[in-house]
């Protein structure tokens, strides 16, 4: 699949807001600062569509992309920004819940983690909510050239312990910045649409 189209739909604090269901989306969560804006622009192709900055906690809000006229791609905000108030980090968990929760259309949450580190606590815990759910199964680790390629797998493994995740859950390494990585991620993507298609055609 290729990214031909792609604009932002809309920016989202409530469920009001949201734009009409009915459309398949794909969410993207992850700490603060993992990259899930840079990775819509490496797979949409755009410089500019997601803000990307060096200062954590740029995505306050819940944006929705269209793409290809055919799906969304959500991105969330992060979490495990240290500079939050606790009443801020309280108004992130009901956009959260409001979203996951109760979302048509929602096929799956790409869980984004930094191919350096272990997961964190709240890595884990965000995983274990997808898992809870049934939102789990895909996995990118991002930020791939800051890692050589033997500690590459020896990081992916720990990470795979880490969040528990089983053996037909995907994990999947990409780097905004050499470009690479997003063919993968976008033939999982082609996977979760066609599964979806198929299961509106047994709904008719
Ligand atoms: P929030 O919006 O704060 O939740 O962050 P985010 O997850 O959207 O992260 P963002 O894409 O804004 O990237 C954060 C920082 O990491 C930026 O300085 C990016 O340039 C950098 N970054 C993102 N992806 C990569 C990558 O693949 N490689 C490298 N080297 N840096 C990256
Ligand atoms: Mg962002």
């Amino acid at each position: 699949m290729q990214i031909n189209k792609s604009e932002l739909e809309a920016v989202a604090v409530k469920s009001v807001q949201y734009p009409e269901p009915g459309v398949p989306e794909i969410a993207f969560a992850g700490r603060s600062n993992v990259g899930k804006s840079s990775l819509l622009n490496l797979l949409t192709r755009r410089k500019n569509l997601a803000r990307v900055s060096g200062s954590p906690g740029k995505t306050r809000t819940i944006n929705f992309y269209r793409i290809n006229d055919e799906f969304r791609i959500v991105d969330l905000p992060g979490y495990g920004y240290a500079r939050v108030s606790k009443s801020e980090s309280e108004k992130w968990g009901a956009m959260m819940e409001g979203y996951l929760e109760n979302r048509e259309g929602l096929l799956k949450v790409i869980q984004l983690v930094d191919i350096r580190h272990k997961p964190s606590a709240q890595d884990v815990q965000m995983y274990d909510y997808l898992r809870y759910f049934n939102l789990d199964g895909i996995v990118v680790a991002t930020k791939s050239d800051k890692v050589s390629s033997n500690q590459r797998s020896k990081n992916i493994s720990e990470i795979r312990k880490t969040l528990g995740m089983s053996k037909s859950d995907k994990i999947i390494a990409v780097s905004a910045l050499k470009k690479s990585g997003h063919e993968a991620l976008l033939d999982e993507i082609n996977k979760l649409l066609e599964s979806y298609e198929r299961t509106e055609e047994f709904d008719v």
